[in-house]
């Protein structure tokens, strides 16, 4: 996958990069990441990327000549055929769709992403009407700029990419991959300062270890994040354990 970032601040992308999983899913050329600085593609003497807002109010609007050219120029390079290969362009704004693991899973079947951060009080509509193709948010809050928002999207898209975990099975067990959080995990010592790990899972048996794990996803989800389960696709045994859950 090639996915190409837009910011004022390449700076800011240059830690989380180049780190574990990520940096060895680009030395496996599993993921190309791109980042072109906006400013860049700014032709006046001052190499201007803001601009007051029609209307009047505090705060600047990024212009929207630069943020145009630099996507126009990313297409062209990414060799794409437009309205033949799809090529998502995603504005980072808390205006956008809530960011999710299917949101990551969807975009993780692209072959390019191309994700524009924005900054200052705002993005000229312009950008959002006629350029982006989507729109997202990491969640209700709001961020300097757009550029944490999109380390957390690649990050996310990134560990789905067929090869880049160790066993395709890590990904599967993921919290939020089934609907549901993850069951507890423990490593050794088999006891430390008096805490035991569960009888069951020093058993060495795969079914009753599997048996044990999804009833503690279920629970697990049942208490901190109930409303998950309502979407989480239970067959009925299941919902049996969550009514059983809720008497106790
Ligand atoms: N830019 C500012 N806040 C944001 C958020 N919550 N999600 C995505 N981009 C943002």
């Amino acid at each position: 996958m090639q996915i190409d970032i837009l910011t004022l601040f390449p700076q800011l992308f240059q830690g989380p990069f180049s780190e574990g999983i990520f940096q060895r899913a680009v030395d496996r050329k599993l993921v190309q990441v791109n980042i072109h600085n906006i400013r860049d593609y700014t032709h006046d003497r001052h190499h201007t990327v803001d601009d007051y807002a029609y209307g009047g109010g505090a705060g600047m609007v990024l212009k929207p000549e630069p943020i145009f050219e630099a996507v126009e120029k990313v297409k062209k390079d990414t060799g794409l055929r437009e309205g033949v290969e799809e090529l998502p362009v995603i504005l980072l704004t808390p205006q956008g769709r809530l960011f999710s693991q299917e949101v990551a899973q969807e975009l993780a079947s692209y072959s390019n992403l191309v994700l524009i951060c924005g900054r200052y009080e705002g993005v000229d509509e312009r950008v959002r009407q006629h350029l982006a193709t989507d729109e997202i948010s990491i969640g209700d809050y709001v961020l300097g700029g757009g550029e944490l928002a999109a380390m957390v999207v690649v990050d996310a898209v990134v560990r789905l990419l067929p090869g880049v975990l160790g066993s395709e099975a890590s990904a599967q067990d993921d919290s939020h991959t089934m609907g549901l959080l993850e069951y507890p995990q423990y490593t050794r010592p088999e006891v430390y300062r008096g805490w035991a790990v569960p009888e069951v899972l020093r058993s060495g048996n795969h079914a009753q270890i599997a048996k044990w794990r999804h009833e503690q996803a279920i629970l697990r989800t049942l208490k901190r994040r109930p409303e998950l389960l309502d979407r989480a696709n239970l067959d009925s045994a299941e919902k049996q354990l969550v009514d059983s859950f809720k008497k106790l």
